[in-house]
């Protein structure tokens, strides 16, 4: 009885140590600005970005290292979905864990020319809700340098938090048919909010 007694009294003080006033319980946050050049790539086989990469799982992503096409954000390497479509998530087995979405930098990539690229963005939150966004790279003509191609950044807003997993799939921006390429991502910037200690 004594030891149960201490038992109940050691869980409140735990309790009382993650609260604030309110009795709300703070979770635990962690910004990344990830750049994938730590990763290890081999030309010419499937390399894959390793599972918890930063907090994250990559589903169809892999690392691709820069070939004189279109100019990474940061280094030589990005992540890129050769089939343009892919999911960024938190993994199953951390389920009390989120995240915010901040920037990244981005392109299609389909050779030159390309038409206008729509990306549709999905995102699912903790709360089952899905919000979507749609994001735009430029047509990419013939008679420049490649060194004129680099990729666009975008920066997401407050709506973008507490989410599970985002989605990505693109499309020809002018008719909404395949435009069989890939996509790339660079310097994607979160934050992943952690409550398992709640
Ligand atoms: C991405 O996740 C959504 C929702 O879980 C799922 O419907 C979709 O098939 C996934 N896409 C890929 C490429 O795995
Ligand atoms: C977006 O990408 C295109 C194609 O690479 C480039 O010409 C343009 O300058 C970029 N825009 C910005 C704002 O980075």
């Amino acid at each position: 009885m004594q030891k149960l007694l201490t038992i109940i009294i050691a869980c409140i003080g735990v309790n009382a140590a993650l609260s604030t006033d309110g009795g709300y319980c703070k979770p635990t946050l962690t910004d990344y600005v990830v750049k994938y050049d730590d990763l290890p790539w081999v030309e010419g086989s499937f390399n894959p970005i390793s599972p918890h990469y930063y907090g994250l799982s990559y589903i169809t992503f892999q690392v691709d290292q820069f070939d004189g096409f279109i100019q990474p954000a940061s280094a030589k390497q990005y992540a890129m979905t050769f089939g343009g479509s892919g999911n960024i998530t938190i993994p199953d087995s951390t389920p009390k864990q989120s995240f915010d979405l901040h920037s990244f930098s981005y392109a299609c990539n389909s050779g030159v020319p390309q038409p206008e690229c729509a990306i549709s963005m999905w995102g699912w939150k903790e709360s089952g809700k899905v919000i979507h966004r749609t994001l735009n790279f430029p047509r990419l003509d013939p008679g420049y340098e490649p060194k004129d191609f680099v990729m666009n950044r975008t920066r997401f807003g407050y709506d973008w938090s507490d989410l599970k997993s985002v989605g990505f799939s693109i499309a020809r921006g002018d008719n909404g048919e395949n435009i069989y390429g890939g996509l790339m991502i660079d310097d994607l910037s979160y934050t992943i909010k952690d409550e398992s200690g709640c």
